[in-house]
């Protein structure tokens, strides 16, 4: 196993820890808060992010990753996220921003999971899942195809309701705006487990904002673009360690046959 492969699977092990160990116990596990270093979101701002809850997760309210909604019945989130997955074990939350209150927002069952079949060699880490119950009439947020859009330097927002390492409250919606860094400055960072023809990243040099654990999946904007998945990173918003997200634009083929 690549050290990249193995950091994921930690990761993916950590945001369900992450979630379960509550805010008294956040210290035992590897870093900070969930999107970190961000402010509170309201999903009526962003209507396009999806909470996807699964019934395995050590938290109550069943929060696990983030997505995006590309049509009215399509997310996309990571591989890692699905990967081994049944469909039963999900349930899509649209438009609700504290997810300890049950009775806000759609909800929808998946029918399909769908995940980039060159997962697990590096990158690739994106995916799109089928909903039972299309979220008919909510925005939806387009696919970024510019190439460019990834390397320019500007500014990103990325969404969730994972970790804030106690930088804000649980298992609430939640944004931040990231600088995207340029393949050079990630790979300096995190040598050949950072794949740029795949993937970008985004964050300080000395850290302070980020994405978490349970904030996989979920969407990086930049221009009202979906730019970037939020996939790994060593730690979270650590100085050194930037975000790493897959990089959509490389995706745009694969992820538009399977919107339709
Ligand atoms: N793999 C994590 C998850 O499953 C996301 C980690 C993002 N990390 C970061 N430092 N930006 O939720």
């Amino acid at each position: 196993m690549s050290s990249k492969r193995m950091r994921l699977a930690l990761a993916a092990t950590a945001a369900t820890a992450a979630v379960f160990a509550g805010a008294g116990s956040a210290q035992a596990v590897d870093g900070p808060l969930p999107i970190v270093g961000g402010e509170i979101a309201h999903t009526s701002d962003t209507p396009w992010a999806i909470q996807m809850s699964n019934t395995n997760s050590p938290d109550p309210t069943g929060e696990y990753c983030g997505g995006t909604l590309v049509a009215a019945n399509k997310v996309v989130t990571a591989a890692h996220c699905v990967e081994g997955t049944s469909t039963g074990e999900w349930t899509a939350i649209q438009g609700r921003d504290v997810l300890s209150d049950a009775t806000g927002g759609k909800e929808s069952k998946i029918s399909d999971i769908w995940y980039d079949p060159d997962y697990g060699s590096g990158a690739h880490d994106v995916a799109v899942v089928t909903l039972t119950t299309p979220f008919d009439g909510v925005p939806t947020l387009p696919l970024n195809q510019d190439t460019g859009a990834g390397e320019s330097g500007a500014t990103a927002t990325v969404y969730g309701w994972g970790d804030t390492e106690g930088t804000g409250p649980a298992n609430t919606f939640q944004k931040v705006d990231v600088p995207l860094m340029g393949d050079e400055a990630c790979s300096s960072a995190y040598g050949s487990d950072y794949v740029g023809a795949g993937e970008v990243c985004a964050g300080y040099p000395d850290g302070g904002k980020d994405s978490c654990q349970g904030d996989s999946g979920g969407p990086l904007v930049v221009g009202g673009k979906l730019v970037g998945v939020v996939s790994w990173g060593q730690g979270c918003a650590d100085a050194g360690n930037p975000g790493v997200y897959s990089e959509v634009s490389t995706y745009y083929d694969e992820l538009s046959a399977q919107i339709g």
